[in-house]
């Protein structure tokens, strides 16, 4: 099985490109089902997750064809089986999402419960009872969704807490509901934004984009469009900024939508790291031993989010005092605390709050990743710690980071995947 070495305490330089957003293209690629000539999806990322995906796709019908140039291209007018099996759903949750677009193609859909996940339970109930208030008739039957539906009908539905992945199936299937859907409590994650504009951009009528309450009034039909590009990974983005702000150097982040890391620019500048914000970039500058120790919380967007909770934790680790986190999404997130103590990082779980007393004395040692973020935190750890570090388990790191150890290789780190 692959494992990183890393040798730490090199400063990262120079200029690193982002990828297309993971979040993003799962929900696209899904929502493909509903294109019926070709889509070609620009800017997406190289990653086990969208190849997952697409797997999932042609397990159902569908053509899809890597291109060249982070293309891919999904042809769904052969797609004719509305199943998602098992393995396929167990190894990616947001395999999930092709229910709520099947049912709206094909009014039928048999679809996996995806399984429990490292950092705890992550149920679908909140997809299952939105999708019963637009009329689908819901069965489980051996750990399947039967879903079906002769008529889908709109309705006004309140999300009991914000979900992304809920907001995204309910409104792939709305769009066809005769008469008008209201959904509040709605997400306004970008990569959810991106969906709905290319749901509108198919003649469907989703109002509100961007905010918590969508409202969808029914269509009767979609047109097909040629292509779409993949917003640019926020998450990634955020990665390799705080990464910058740990190691220490200095670095342009390319190809980004600034807006979207509103909270982690303020957060870092909070914790005394120069920012400077550009039209499509961010620079970080830091020596990597003056940071702040800085509170945070996680929240739905724009609030900081959960997916950056482990490396911002790791950045507190170097922090000159005590800082704590709250994480309000996923309640029992840190799976990585244990871990990053063996680099001799402090830090306590008092009351789901993370308590984290900062010093400059990480030292490498061999570690685990537990999930994709996770892992971000620990390579972020060992490029600060004295030595040599070993990371194992990185198929998780490989289902969210494109090429993480090239990019961080042509900043400076000295990072090498070995078998
Ligand atoms: C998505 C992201 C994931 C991110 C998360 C929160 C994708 C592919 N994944 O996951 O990277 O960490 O948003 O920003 O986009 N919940 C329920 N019942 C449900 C659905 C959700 O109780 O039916 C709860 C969850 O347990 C969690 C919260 O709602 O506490 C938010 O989860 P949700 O936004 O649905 O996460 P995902 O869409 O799975």
């Amino acid at each position: 099985m692959d494992y990183f070495e890393i040798n730490g305490r090199k400063s990262l330089h120079g200029e690193v490109k982002i990828s297309g957003a993971k979040n993003a293209v799962l929900p696209l690629m899904a929502a493909a089902i509903l294109n019926n000539k070709k889509l070609q999806i620009l800017n997406v990322p190289f990653l086990s997750d969208s190849a997952t995906m697409a797997k999932l796709l042609e397990s159902m019908g569908a053509k899809v064809h890597f291109d060249p140039n982070n293309s891919i291209t999904v042809d769904s007018s052969s797609l004719d089986n509305p199943f998602a099996s098992y393995d396929l759903v167990k190894t990616m949750r947001a395999s999930f999402y092709v229910l709520g677009p099947l049912i709206a193609k094909f009014g039928y859909a048999k679809v996996s419960l995806p399984g429990g996940c490292a950092w705890g339970p992550r149920p679908v109930d909140f997809h299952l009872e939105a999708l019963k208030a637009l009329g689908v008739d819901i069965k489980i039957e051996n750990g399947y969704v039967i879903a079906t539906a002769k008529k889908i009908t709109g309705n006004t539905i309140h999300f009991p807490k914000i979900s992304v992945g809920a907001t995204g199936n309910v409104v792939m299937t709305a769009i066809f509901a005769k008469g008008v859907t209201t959904l509040t409590n709605a997400a306004a994650e970008p990569e959810i934004q991106q969906l709905c504009n290319m749901l509108n951009s198919m003649g469907a009528k989703i109002d509100g984009i961007g905010s918590n309450t969508l409202t969808i009034t029914g269509v009767q039909s979609l047109n097909s469009i040629d292509s779409i590009s993949v917003i640019p990974d926020r998450i990634e983005a955020g990665t390799f900024m705080i990464a910058t702000a740990a190691v220490g150097g200095k670095v342009k982040i390319k190809n980004i939508i600034p807006e979207h890391l509103d909270s982690v620019s303020n957060c870092l500048k909070k914790a005394q790291v120069q920012v400077d914000i550009g039209a499509d970039f961010i620079i970080i500058e830091s020596d990597g031993s003056n940071i702040a120790p800085t509170d945070m919380e996680t929240n739905e967007y724009p609030g900081f989010p959960t997916d950056l909770q482990a490396q911002w934790m790791m950045l507190m680790c170097l922090a000159k005092g005590v800082s704590t986190i709250k994480e309000n999404i996923y309640y029992d997130r840190f799976t990585h605390i244990m871990e990053l103590n063996r680099l001799n990082c402090d830090i306590k779980l008092e009351n789901s709050i993370a308590r984290i007393q900062g010093n400059q004395n990480l030292v490498g040692a061999d570690v685990m990743s537990t999930d994709i973020r996770a892992s971000a935190a620990l390579i972020i750890a060992a490029l600060c710690a004295k030595g040599k570090t070993t990371i194992s388990r990185i198929y998780h790191i490989d289902r969210g980071y494109d090429k993480i150890e090239e990019k961080l290789s042509i900043l400076g780190a000295e990072i090498i995947r070995r078998k």
